[in-house]
């Protein structure tokens, strides 16, 4: 059985940093690949996992809508799409990453997607860990990505903006129809103390888990000159901080 984790948050707290620590902690714990999915139309993980993404499930989507009557003579549609789900995984030393990309547009899109959600049911659980980096904002989560997870990570700032949302993501989710097994609330670029309203903000959140990750002058280095997370080293305030966080993850 694969262990889902979902990263939401407001826009710019840090999610997406966040996810690539998380994937590469998790490999380093299990030593297995793990399942990277981004789920931001703005997709940018694949830049931050240091790999290069040519095709994303939204390109996939739209080719076999346009080439429906082009899948070669003899391959059905489903081992047409399986083979194309393939080419759409790109492959790093820790990780396998699907960028979901864009949204689909007008159209009837039902067969294809039919088709899309069977295989990554299927892909899913050829995984033991699956960490899925969300858009900002909470729409993304009524979407089929997102269906079940194990751990709902909402990520703020610690700001009373930050946290309110965090509180409000959590709270949407849970009143939607998506199977949450836990969730965690993650102050990033988190100050030693918080400031009273921020502390009382946090409190009234009721998250089953409140972590804090420092901030990093190194990842702020790396963002400046456009460099992958990979190059940071294992001494990193901020990776430790994510590691530590994955040591109490099944
Ligand atoms: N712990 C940290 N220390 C230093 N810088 C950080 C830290 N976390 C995130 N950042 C920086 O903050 C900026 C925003 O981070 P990131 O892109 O991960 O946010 P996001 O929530 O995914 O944004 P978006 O909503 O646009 O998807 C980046 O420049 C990133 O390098
Ligand atoms: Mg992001």
């Amino acid at each position: 059985m694969s262990y889902t984790i979902a990263v939401a948050g407001k826009g710019g707290v840090g999610k997406s940093t966040i996810a690539a620590l998380l994937i590469r902690a998790l490999a380093e714990k299990s030593r297995e690949i793990v399942l990277a999915v981004d789920a931001d139309p703005n997709s940018n993980l694949g830049e931050k996992l240091g790999v290069k993404v040519d095709k994303t499930i939204g390109d996939l989507r739209e080719d076999l809508l346009k080439k429906a009557d082009e899948i070669p003579a003899g391959t059905s549609k489903q081992e047409f799409v399986r083979y194309q789900i393939q080419l759409a995984l790109v492959e790093g030393d820790q990780f396998d990453l699907l960028t979901m990309g864009r949204p689909e547009g007008p159209g009837c899109y039902c067969y294809i997607n039919n088709i899309l959600r069977t295989f990554m049911d299927e892909l899913i659980d050829d995984y033991a860990y699956i960490v899925i980096d969300n858009e900002a904002g909470m729409e993304h989560l009524s979407r089929r990505t997102t269906r079940k997870m194990d751990k709902l990570i909402v990520v703020s700032d610690a700001t009373k903006l930050g946290i309110d949302t965090a509180v409000r993501i959590k709270k949407l989710a849970e009143e939607m129809k998506i199977e949450i097994k836990s969730n965690m609330l993650i102050i990033n670029r988190s100050p030693m103390e918080f400031h009273g309203i921020v502390e009382a903000a946090i409190n009234a959140g009721r998250f089953q888990e409140v972590r804090k990750v420092p901030n990093d002058k190194k990842i702020e280095e790396l963002a400046m000159a456009g460099e992958p997370l990979t190059k940071l080293d294992s001494t990193s305030p901020a990776f430790r901080a994510i590691k530590e966080i994955t040591r109490d993850i099944a």
